[in-house]
């Protein structure tokens, strides 16, 4: 069979942000004849490059999620490595994580219409269904749970297609440490604090805790992170239901608490299951949420996320002294076609 090689270049466009584990890139692939495609590229865990034992499990975990193809899931194009340093090339999603979104929608006095939080819920219900029940070429079930199903971790495009992003990187940072717990422990699942065996009922776990704060603008889950026994404060399981809206629909109320039972048992044992009751709220009375009414809800909302001129960047660090209405913006929107030195020191000599 023909092997086809390729150098492909990448030129950074800017950077979107920079996290514990890595920083993200927005980048143009380069082609022939001035063929360019938008993609994201994403650096991983210096700090861990050394590692065998790490690397060893995070190349398990990314193969395993290579082959997701899914509207709801942000793809993966490649994984690769230079200097030691492993990096993915995503699709690049034009849009706002959940948690921004969110963020923004509380700090403007507004809570999310309760149709198009289960909406969202709904879509990346659907994503994971799809994950969940993915098999090896030999039809052995892969066994692939997310977890770290929470808003930092969905991002809404502006066409109103919500979609999961970092499938398999929490499990492979999970250290086996008793005092580490990789993910965003507001989201996690009792079992996985516990650092018990998790299967893909974390997952919805997880996922009833993102409909939570959609609904209420709250983490149902309190952790004060000035204290250091966080994990402890976790383990306690407390959810503040007082925080869910008093209005909110008595079938929906009954909807997350199945999918929030400390019980794997209780929950819903099949993530299709949980999809279609979250659908069927949605749809049962004709006419509901569609990828455009959410898209013209972000619009309304948010409209600087839509203006191209505006330089905006989901970053938070950029993001964090908002106040009223006008914000969210990168002052700065001059890095824009600058190509940042570093990620440009990976590429130059595959
Ligand atoms: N494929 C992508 N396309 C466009 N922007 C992205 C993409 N992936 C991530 N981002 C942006 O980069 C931000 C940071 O993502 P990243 O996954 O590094 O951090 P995080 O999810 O906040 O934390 P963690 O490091 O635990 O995953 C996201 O909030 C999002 O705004
Ligand atoms: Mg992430």
């Amino acid at each position: 069979m023909e092997k086809f090689f390729s150098k492909t270049d990448y030129r950074v466009v800017k950077k979107i942000a920079e996290g514990g584990m890595g920083a993200v890139y927005k980048a143009q692939q380069k082609g022939i004849a001035g063929f360019e495609k938008t993609v994201a590229i994403k650096t991983l865990l210096g700090h861990f490059a050394k590692n065998r034992q790490f690397i060893d499990r995070f190349v398990f975990e990314a193969k395993l999620v290579a082959n997701l193809v899914h509207e709801n899931i942000v793809q993966i194009y490649q994984l690769d490595r230079h200097k030691g340093e492993y990096f993915f090339i995503l699709e690049f999603v034009n849009g706002v994580s959940l948690f921004s979104f969110v963020d923004f929608l509380v700090r403007t006095k507004t809570l999310m219409p309760e149709k198009l939080a289960v909406f969202i819920a709904s879509r990346i219900a659907r994503g994971l269904a799809y994950a969940h029940s993915r098999c090896d070429t030999d039809g052995k079930p892969l066994f692939i749970v997310h977890c770290d199903v929470c808003p930092h971790n969905i991002m809404i495009t502006t066409e109103g297609l919500p979609k999961l992003t970092d499938f398999g990187i929490a499990r492979a940072t999970s250290t086996g440490d008793e005092k580490s717990v990789s993910g965003k422990l507001p989201f996690m699942s009792p079992e996985q604090i516990n650092r018990e065996n998790v299967d893909f009922r974390s997952d919805i776990y997880s996922l009833g805790m993102v409909l939570f704060y959609m609904l209420s603008g709250k983490n149902a889950r309190r952790i004060d992170i000035s204290n250091n026994d966080t994990i402890e404060q976790a383990k306690k399981n407390t959810i503040h239901w007082e925080f869910m809206p008093d209005d909110i629909d008595e079938e929906l109320l009954k909807i997350i608490t199945k999918m929030l039972e400390t019980d794997p048992e209780k929950r819903y044992q099949d993530t299709s299951e949980l999809s279609h009751a979250l659908e069927y709220h949605i749809y049962k009375d004709g006419y509901g949420p569609t990828i455009v009414t959410l898209s013209e809800y972000m619009r309304k909302q948010m409209p600087i996320l839509f203006d191209t001129s505006s330089g905006y960047t989901d970053d938070k660090e950029d993001n964090t002294d908002i106040s009223g209405k006008t914000i969210l913006m990168n002052p700065d929107s001059s890095n824009i076609d600058k190509t940042i030195k570093l990620p440009e020191e990976f590429f130059d000599e595959k």
